[in-house]
Parts: structure tokens; sequence; C-alpha cells
């Protein structure tokens, strides 16, 4: 049976493609009605962190839902709740001791914003309200994390809608905005961010956001050394809050539990999300240093927000779980060594004329594809170069993650590979291997 739109009553994701029905996962893989194996590849969007078809967590999920399936967050707490805050407590960043349980990344994202608003009015600077954010960036889709997110595809259509929140350029050295090189370069992307702060006027800005590695906007993009440390020291500078969005980089997935963790920065507020439950189930967190959430109980009482699926007793039994698989197995350092043997194999596909760059941390990579090497020119964006790279890999049995219009807005491409932590080696030369036989069909055609 073919599914996709027009058929049936789903409003799909995508309008202009067939979808295989997924019948079931088991650790890497995924099959669908036909008996067809897929590798998770890229983990959906680097949420699938351990994987599929884990009995033990389904058991602890349906344990809690036995027990408490749902409760107010503003009633009552359960011992889920206070068990997973306390084991995410011990590995949380000196000073980020406080976290807010949430269903998505956009959502926590949203509660970040308003955090930073509420603690500088708390705190007696009531003109500081806006974030400012980085070009080529991901936080989100609602209307309060697309006006951050930094891709201009998803913000045309809503540029109406969006808040008026500055945005600097990334730290992109293949492509670096300032045509330097590093180090010579002397961080000039870090100090651009002081240059926006100034223009904008400091007594306005509340929080400065990023990803620490970036995502997918434009693919495991790493900042240069040096980079995250002062960016921090400028907001220091100027009183302005760091918001680190570790949706997609946080949880083990760069090889430390949180990718600040590689440069030794420690930020105010942190976004969580993705595979906090390697994607079990709905979960999402805002995580704030432990005197902003003080100043808002002396001042106000609390923070001025809410959800009804907040602080979940279901989903943080399976955040709990998998955390727990996590350490048992440890995976965060397995995610540290697989990376280095999957960056180092994906090394080998430069050999492909139109592999621009291969870049990452841990277990997550990308691959930057290029009309010319030499030129780094992309190709035209009509060619639809990444779709094709990741039909095909798709065909092949390989699931990708997609990213385009990164370059100039329109034309840009790359695929990510991000496959959940307890990938074998062996099961990195298959993805290898399939991505060696997509390229050669792709260079015939
Ligand atoms: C860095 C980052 N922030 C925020 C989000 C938004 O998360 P969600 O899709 O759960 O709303 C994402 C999702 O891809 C992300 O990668």
């Amino acid at each position: 049976m073919e599914y996709g739109y027009p058929k049936g009553h789903v409003f799909y994701r995508k309008l202009a493609r067939n979808y295989p029905l997924v019948t079931h996962g088991d650790g890497i893989y995924l099959y669908d009605e036909t008996g067809k194996r897929y590798i998770d590849g890229s983990g959906g969007a680097l949420v699938t962190n351990i994987g599929h078809g884990h009995k033990e967590i389904l058991q602890r999920m349906t344990e809690q839902m036995g027990l408490a399936g749902y409760v107010h967050g503003t009633q009552f707490t359960t011992k889920s709740l206070e068990a997973y805050a306390e084991a995410l407590g011990e590995i949380l960043p000196e000073g980020l001791g406080k976290i807010y349980f949430l269903s998505g990344g956009s959502e926590s994202i949203e509660a970040a914003i308003k955090l930073a608003r509420q603690y500088c009015l708390e705190s007696g600077q009531s003109q500081r309200w806006r974030v400012v954010a980085r070009w080529h960036s991901y936080h989100g889709n609602t209307l309060g994390a697309l006006s951050l997110t930094g891709r201009i595809g998803m913000r045309r259509p809503y540029l109406p809608l969006l808040i008026d929140f500055p945005h600097f350029p990334p730290p992109y050295c293949y492509r670096c905005p300032f045509n330097l090189v590093h180090p010579g370069c002397e961080l000039e992307c870090a100090k651009a961010l002081e240059n926006v702060i100034q223009m904008e006027g400091p007594e306005t800005i509340s929080g400065v956001i990023l990803e620490p590695i970036i995502g997918a906007t434009v693919g495991a993009v790493v900042p240069p050394d040096g980079y995250l440390p002062l960016i921090k020291e400028i907001c220091r500078r100027y009183g302005i809050l760091l918001i680190d969005d570790e949706v997609m980089t946080g949880m083990g997935r760069t090889g430390t539990w949180f990718a600040v963790e590689h440069w030794d920065v420690v930020p105010d507020v942190m976004v969580l999300g993705k595979g906090m439950s390697g994607g079990l189930f709905p979960l999402a967190a805002m995580v704030a240093r432990n005197d902003i959430v003080e100043t808002l109980k002396e001042r106000r009482g609390g923070f001025v927000h809410g959800h009804t699926f907040s602080h979940h007793p279901v989903a943080c039994a399976v955040g709990l779980s998998v955390m727990e698989y996590i350490k048992k197995n440890n995976l965060v350092e397995r995610s540290r060594e697989r990376g280095i043997y999957l960056m180092k194999r994906l090394g080998e596909l430069k050999a492909f004329p139109f592999v621009g760059d291969v870049r990452g941390k841990g277990l997550m990579t990308a691959i930057e594809f290029v009309r010319d090497q030499d030129s780094k020119e992309p190709f035209p964006r009509a060619a639809k170069f990444t779709e094709k790279i990741i039909d095909l890999a798709f065909e092949n049995g390989l699931v990708l993650y997609p990213g385009t219009g990164f370059v100039d807005g329109v034309n840009g491409d790359m695929a990510m590979v991000g496959p959940p932590f307890i990938i074998e080696e062996q099961q990195i030369d298959e993805i290898i291997d399939i991505l060696k036989k997509t390229f050669s069909q792709i260079t015939k055609k």
C-alpha cells in the first residue's frame, strides 16, 4: 500500500513524496512493511541516541503510566520527575541547577526567551528584552523560536509575524563570513557579536543564544577554539545571559554530555530536547542558573509561564531510563570514540569531486556538497543535489538528514550523518559503503 498526499487524512510533513510504513526498529535499524531494512543513519533528526527496540525502557514507561500517567505541573510532583531532575542535576555544568521540563525544543526555546526577559525585569533592567541570535542557526519553528532562527528559507514566509531579534554571523570557517582564516582571523566572527550589541544598544539585550556546534542549518559546524569562551566573555561584560541551545548537541551527541564542555564554557541558561528521551517520548527542557530562579521567586513568586504537558511524569520516566541506559553502557564515551572513527571514514569521501567538506564532533557529522572543490562554488538550487543524494541513499537503505540553502539563502547542500550511539564500527563501515555506492551512482547520473 502507498502512503502520502493526497491519500488519506494525514497532513504529511512532505506533500510531494510517498512514505514507506515503518513496522518496527531494532538497534540502529528500521524495517518497513515490505521487510526492507534502513540504517537510521541520522537518528531521525539526530534524535534516536540509543537506537530502537528497548524493551526495558518500554517497561519503565508503562510502569509510570500505570502509577500516575498524568498530573498537572502546578498541582503535584512525582517520583519520576524528582528522580530525573536529580540525575540530570548531577551531570549539568556547575551552577545550572533548575530544570523546567517541557515537550519540545521550540517550546523550551520560547521558555528561555521568556525567562531571560523576566529575569531582566525582576532585576531592575526593564528595557532588556531582545535576544541576539546568529544567522545560519536553527532554534525551532514556533514564532518566538523562529524569530531567533537564522535560516532564511524558513523565516521568509512568516517575516511579518516575527519578533525583531538581532543576528550576527556564524563561525563557519569553511566559508568564513569575513573571508579570513583561523587563527589569523583573531575570531572576528565572535567579535562581531560585540559590534551588534553596541549597535543595537546593550541596554535592550537580555540574552545571546547559540548552538555550540551548528546543527541542521549548515551541518555540524564546529567553532574554532577560543570562540565560545570569547562569546561568554562578551556576554559577561555587557551583563547579558548566554543561552546555550543544546537541543541537538546535548545528552552525549558530541562525545561529552553537553557540547559547551569541549571549551569549558558554562552558560546561564541551557535548552535540551531531542536525545533526552532518545525520541521515545516528547521531552525537552529549559535549564537555568540557580540564582536566576531565586530572583524570580523573590520578586514575583515564580516564572510567569506554563504548559499542560510540562513536568510530565511519563516523559520523565522515559528520560531517566534513557539516561541510565546511556550511563550503564558508557555511551557518551562511545559517541566520542565512534565519532573519531566515523570522521576518519567520512574523510575518504573527499575523493568524490562534489564532496567539499566533512566535519563534526562525536556522532554529529555532516558532508557539504559543492560543484567545485577548489572554488567551493555550490550547486545551483535547481539541481536539487541534496535531495537526489538523500533519496538515492534512502533507496539504498540509509537514512540521512538534509540541509540546503545555507551558502546564500538559496544555494548550499549538505547531509548530516548522526547515528545512534550504540553503533558498532562495522555498522559505520556499512554506512560508508552505502554512501560510496550512492555517490558513485550520482556520479554516473
Ligand atoms: C538546535 C535546535 N534547537 C531547537 C530545535 C527545535 O526543536 P523541536 O523540533 O523539538 O521543536 C531544534 C530541532 O531541530 C534544534 O536542532
